[in-house]
């Protein structure tokens, strides 16, 4: 699969520059994970990341969150690109499209999706804007602060233990992830 190719399509459906540089930052934390969890394949969960919500200009998500993630599969055959790995990775990073996340890449990309924008939540309180500014113990403090940047899903995050990293090596991955790409973030 080829990271470019998922690039472009990426430009073809997403037109809103939030949801590009959203979409780079979950590539991003997906790259840090797969070097720690499936070193073979690092392309695609970086793909899974990137793609995760490809569809977010093309359903009414907002009236039904269940087509958000189904309708991203449907692009993507339609385009001849990805596989079922792919395919279950982007609808298990949404429990309300059905589908439930079982493997590693799957928990990865439910639980990337809410830690890059927390993360960014958190990064915009300080006085440069910078992810290399936030501190590992900083984003703890604030998982704790159930009403901090409350639509960042805590049980999301929280199912990277699912895979054997804990909250705590998380951040401080997503935190490393996201600061090599912090030009690119627009904080
Ligand atoms: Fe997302």
């Amino acid at each position: 699969m080829d990271r470019e190719k998922a690039f472009q399509i990426l430009n073809k459906y997403i037109k809103e520059p939030f949801y590009i540089r959203h979409s780079l930052a979950v590539e991003a934390i997906m790259k840090k994970l797969a070097e720690r969890l499936d070193p073979e394949n690092i392309e695609l969960w970086k793909i899974a990341g990137l793609l995760h919500d490809l569809d977010e200009e093309s359903c009414n998500w907002k009236e039904d969150m269940s087509v958000h993630g189904p309708t991203s599969v449907e692009i993507l055959k339609k385009e001849n690109f990805g596989n079922d790995i792919l395919y279950h990775a982007i609808l298990a990073h949404n429990p309300k499209c059905g589908y439930k996340a079982k493997t590693n890449i799957e928990y990865a990309c439910l639980a990337a999706d809410p830690m890059s924008g927390f993360i960014a939540a958190i990064a915009k309180g300080y006085p440069d804007h910078k992810v290399k500014s936030v501190k590992v113990s900083s984003v703890l403090k604030r998982f704790k602060e159930t009403r901090y940047a409350s639509g960042a899903s805590r049980p999301y995050m929280l199912a990277i233990e699912r895979t054997g990293i804990d909250l705590e090596d998380f951040a401080k991955l997503s935190l490393e992830a996201m600061s090599e790409i912090d030009e690119k973030l627009g904080l």
